[in-house]
């Protein structure tokens, strides 16, 4: 059991004072009586709590789905720059929000926010093999050397990384495959090839693919069915 004032906080964006002139006002109800006081114990997996006629659906974590424009860096707070924090939408701003993995400030795509650590743990984790699929244009052409080496494992100045899958798709372009996720990695795979990454997109984790219709800079959560997708290779 516990408080309704804590619950509705956590859940929506109102305060607790605003919680308090709520049910002043006689709009909230648990299991359709009005409650006269804020403070009172409910089961919130049992108890249906309404406010304004609306159910409260209780979430104990939420995840995001961003399409992250160049510009932004994936942290939760800077003094100069634009986060990607500051492309969620403002009723979720009562939450412990995080990028799950980094994308550098230039990498554009699939970004996934959330307040859930084990989750994003999990998918970030190499002993987890999730899959993270990229379009990549660099500045040469691309080779068969490249394929060679991004299969059997490049050597970068922090360590040998795990074979990776390098599809190439045109003269200057290609999908990379990874299952780790290193500061720069990509940039300084190509890097061991002299080759300079122009654009670099993320476009899946896992099963899941960038939905065609999410906009650059839009944000939304995760469907069920899309987040589950994403656990799995
Ligand atoms: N590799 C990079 O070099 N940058 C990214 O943002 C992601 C993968």
């Amino acid at each position: 059991m516990d408080r309704i004032d804590k619950i509705i906080v956590a859940q929506t964006k109102y305060s607790r004072k605003d919680v308090k002139k709520l049910v002043n006002q006689k709009r909230v109800l648990v299991n359709g009586e009005i409650i006269l006081k804020s403070d009172i114990k409910v089961d919130s997996e049992k108890d249906k709590i309404t406010i304004d006629g609306l159910e409260l659906t209780i979430k104990k974590h939420i995840y995001l789905i961003l399409n992250k424009p160049k510009g932004y860096i994936s942290a939760t707070e800077d003094r100069t720059m634009q986060t990607v924090l500051d492309l969620v939408p403002k009723e979720h701003s009562h939450r412990d929000l995080f990028p799950a993995g980094r994308l550098d400030k230039d990498t554009t795509g699939l970004m996934i926010i959330t307040d859930d650590g084990e989750f994003s743990h999990n998918i970030l984790s190499p002993k987890k093999h999730i899959k993270k699929l990229y379009n990549v244009t660099i500045d040469i052409p691309m080779n068969e050397d490249m394929v060679d080496g991004f299969k059997n494992g490049v050597v970068l100045n922090d360590g040998e990384c795990k074979s990776a899958i390098l599809e190439i798709t045109g003269t200057n372009t290609g999908r990379v495959t990874l299952t780790e996720g290193r500061y720069h990695q990509i940039k300084r795979m190509f890097g061991c090839y002299g080759a300079k990454v122009i654009e670099l997109q993320r476009i899946g984790m896992g099963n899941f693919t960038l939905p065609d219709n999410l906009k650059m800079g839009e944000c939304r959560e995760l469907t069920e069915e899309e987040l589950k997708n994403i656990k799995e290779n």
